[in-house]
């Protein structure tokens, strides 16, 4: 049978919400996962260092006993974050700041209305050498939603840049082509980027064909298959070291999914590691899923890699119809289907 092993992963970008919610997810991404980078879009965001501090014991607590698994603590970027507020941040071991554009997505009405007003804060970053991690898409109303994070990089990323020449950014969850190349051509050690497995798994057929299918709404959403075929080539290409493993799993209650205003989100956390094995299969590149989950995301956060290994074998994992979320139910990516590959 076909196994590999590899250095256990760290999922660079994850959502594990709060109380009962948290402790019904976070033991799935412990199984798997030795670090995580924690998104801090709670209601009401984290935004400040006390705050994360207390969000962290909180998911510490909701480790299962013989698991380690350490999380690494983010702030929502706001209007008012001071430049010395970053400064403290760093000081605390928040190892990131994370960029919602207003309304872009889940719990982002707090987020940044004009990024090129917190200049100083930006700089400030630099500075301290603190990333900044960018949910990369317009919320301009005139610009159509497959085209918003196309639209970011010219607005936004690229004036950012160079406005800002050693601020570190991750450009998260990446999903077009457009980005793939933007970053493949910057070639700067200061620009990387997650990608998550629906994005290399599924184009917006998967979302759209046959009846629309809530649980494969997510934003940034699914682009086309062409996307589909770059992000596949940009893990497993000749600048793959700059693309890392960030899963974007992101669990709401099934009925926040299925009603006529369905939130964003795919919850992957369940068989994350499977889902990134059966993309780079797909690829070719199972020789290089490695380098994606467990070494260049720990390079860009300067972080040491695990040295721990888990084993993938290649052996069908029956996926459950749901899990219990709190008092809710989750439905997970491939509920009740199958994913190829499973943790030995
Ligand atoms: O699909 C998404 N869900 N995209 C995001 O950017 C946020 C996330 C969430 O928090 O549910
Ligand atoms: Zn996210």
């Amino acid at each position: 049978m076909k196994t590999i092993t590899i250095k256990k992963p760290d999922d660079m970008h994850l959502h594990v919400r709060a109380d009962d919610a948290l402790r019904s997810v976070v033991p799935f991404s412990a199984r798997q996962m030795a670090r995580a980078i924690i998104m801090p879009n709670l209601k009401p965001p984290i935004t400040q260092i006390e705050q994360a501090l207390t969000y962290r014991k909180q998911i510490q607590a909701a480790v299962p006993q013989g698991l380690s698994f350490t999380p690494l603590m983010t702030l929502y970027l706001t209007d008012h974050t001071t430049p010395e507020l970053v400064i403290q941040a760093k000081e605390a071991g928040i190892v990131a700041f994370k960029l919602y554009p207003a309304g872009a997505t889940t719990n982002s009405d707090s987020g940044v209305t004009d990024l090129f007003r917190l200049l100083p804060t930006l700089q400030a970053m630099a500075e301290v050498d603190m990333p900044l991690l960018v949910h990369g898409e317009v919320t301009d109303e005139n610009v159509d939603i497959f085209d918003r994070e196309a639209v970011f990089i010219e607005r936004i990323l690229k004036p950012l840049m160079d406005q800002v020449p050693d601020l570190r950014i991750v450009m998260e969850h990446i999903t077009t082509s457009d980005a793939v190349r933007f970053i493949t051509q910057t070639n700067d050690s200061r620009l990387a980027a997650s990608v998550t497995p629906q994005h290399l798994l599924m184009n917006r057929n998967h979302l759209l064909v046959g009846g629309v299918r809530p649980h494969h709404y997510c934003l940034p959403i699914l682009k086309r298959e062409s996307h589909r075929q770059a992000l596949l080539e940009a893990v497993s290409g000749c600048h793959a070291s700059f693309f890392f493993l960030g899963t974007d799993s992101a669990p709401h209650p099934q009925n926040a999914k299925e009603c006529t205003c369905g939130c964003a989100g795919i919850f992957s956390a369940h068989a994350a590691i499977e889902l990134y094995a059966e993309a780079f299969e797909e690829a070719g590149a199972l020789h290089q899923l490695e380098a994606f989950a467990s070494q260049n995301g720990a390079r860009f956060y300067r972080l040491p890699e695990n040295q721990e290994t888990i084993t993938l074998i290649k052996q069908e994992q029956s996926i459950p119809e749901s899990f219990d979320f709190g008092m809710q139910k989750l439905i997970p990516l491939r509920s009740g289907q199958s994913v190829a590959w499973s943790l030995a």
